[in-house]
């Protein structure tokens, strides 16, 4: 395993965030909705560092086996709030092929959100099977499996504080 990037390079991202969010949105109160399970970590030092009133959701959705994507997703766990008229910012780890935000951002605007930005913390643009691009990015990374701080190889290394790239796929 080799570190990508470590817990300090981390927080300097998630501070550099959180400005860009606490400027664009100013006093407006967001729902912020986690993405299961990837997102928690990122989510938890994220919300710390804004600054408008902030409500937690969360949703789970089953797109991956190992390290394959499967191209097709399913909500396992729905939201338990009603997002209409609501500025929702959806909380996502990693950005790969593309195809989990893409479809779970169309499921989530068929309930008229008053608003719906997306901030994920990686994003690995070269694998883009269909098109997406989040609001906020933290960093881009090349076509690497990285796991850590939230991101996980088969459930293993979410709790590291630090991320590594596990598996060269070049
Ligand atoms: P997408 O639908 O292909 O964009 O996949 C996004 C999801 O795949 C993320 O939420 C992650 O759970 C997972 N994923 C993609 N790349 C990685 C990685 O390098 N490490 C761990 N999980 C990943
Ligand atoms: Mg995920």
């Amino acid at each position: 395993m080799k570190t990508l990037l470590s817990k300090e390079e981390i927080e300097q991202i998630v501070l550099e965030l959180a400005t860009r969010i606490n400027n664009d949105y100013q006093n407006r109160k967001i729902l912020a909705v986690g993405i299961l399970k990837g997102s928690v970590i990122f989510l938890a030092d994220l919300v710390r560092k804004l600054s408008m009133p902030i409500e937690l959701d969360f949703i789970q959705v089953a797109s991956y086996v190992g390290t394959k994507s499967s191209g097709e997703i399913k909500i396992i766990k729905d939201l338990s709030t009603d997002i209409s008229s609501r500025d929702v910012l959806l909380v996502e780890d990693i950005i790969d092929t593309g195809r989990t935000l893409n479809l779970l951002k169309s499921e989530l605007l068929k309930r008229h959100p008053q608003s719906l930005k997306v901030v994920a913390l990686l994003d690995k643009p070269s694998r883009r099977e269909v098109e997406f691009k989040a609001d906020y990015v933290g960093r881009e990374i090349p076509d690497e499996f990285v796991i850590g701080y939230g991101l996980d190889c088969d459930e293993k290394y979410r709790h590291l504080p630090y991320i590594a790239i596990i598996k060269s796929n070049t």
